[in-house]
């Protein structure tokens, strides 16, 4: 084969596969819409700047946890409890009722999205890569 017949094949198997790519999308059906309070709460979540201190997915500050997982390797309760007291290390927001379960619901969302550090992924013949649904 010619480098122009090699370079025609790889041109004709770049098509079918970026279409196969392009509509198969990253999938994430099990990520289900952020509510009203959880909208809130992510609000807070910026505005307190707790990034600055905790992680999701690994990146943010590294004085506290990362916290994309808290709410189901602790609890929500526990999550909480933390925000409601403070600690030596982290300071209490005073955050009121609605405020708490707006961050609440917040975390409980972030931890919908995936597992962190990723444990359970599949990587596709295609080149995407898919955590499993738990
Ligand atoms: C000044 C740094 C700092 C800021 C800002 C901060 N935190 Fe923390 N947070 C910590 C530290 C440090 C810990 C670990 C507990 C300890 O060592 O006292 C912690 C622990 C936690 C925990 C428990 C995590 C676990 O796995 O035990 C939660 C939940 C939490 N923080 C949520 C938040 C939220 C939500 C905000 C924003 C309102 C926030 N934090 C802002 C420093 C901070």
């Amino acid at each position: 084969m010619n480098r122009r017949a090699i370079f025609m094949t790889l041109c004709a198997a770049f098509i079918p596969y970026s279409v196969y790519v392009y509509t198969q999308g990253t999938e994430a059906s099990h990520i289900r819409a952020m509510s009203e309070e959880a909208r809130y709460g992510q609000q807070l979540f910026q505005e307190f700047n707790c990034i600055a201190c905790h992680q999701f997915y690994g990146l943010g500050g590294y004085m506290g946890p990362d916290l994309t997982n808290v709410v189901s390797s602790r609890g929500s309760a526990y999550a909480r409890a933390f925000l409601m007291s403070g600690t030596q290390r982290m300071p209490n927001f005073n955050l009121n009722e609605s405020e708490l379960d707006a961050m609440v619901a917040y975390l409980e969302f972030v931890d919908t999205t995936g597992r962190y550090p990723a444990d359970d992924y599949q990587i596709n013949w295609y080149g995407t890569v898919v955590q499993s649904d738990e």
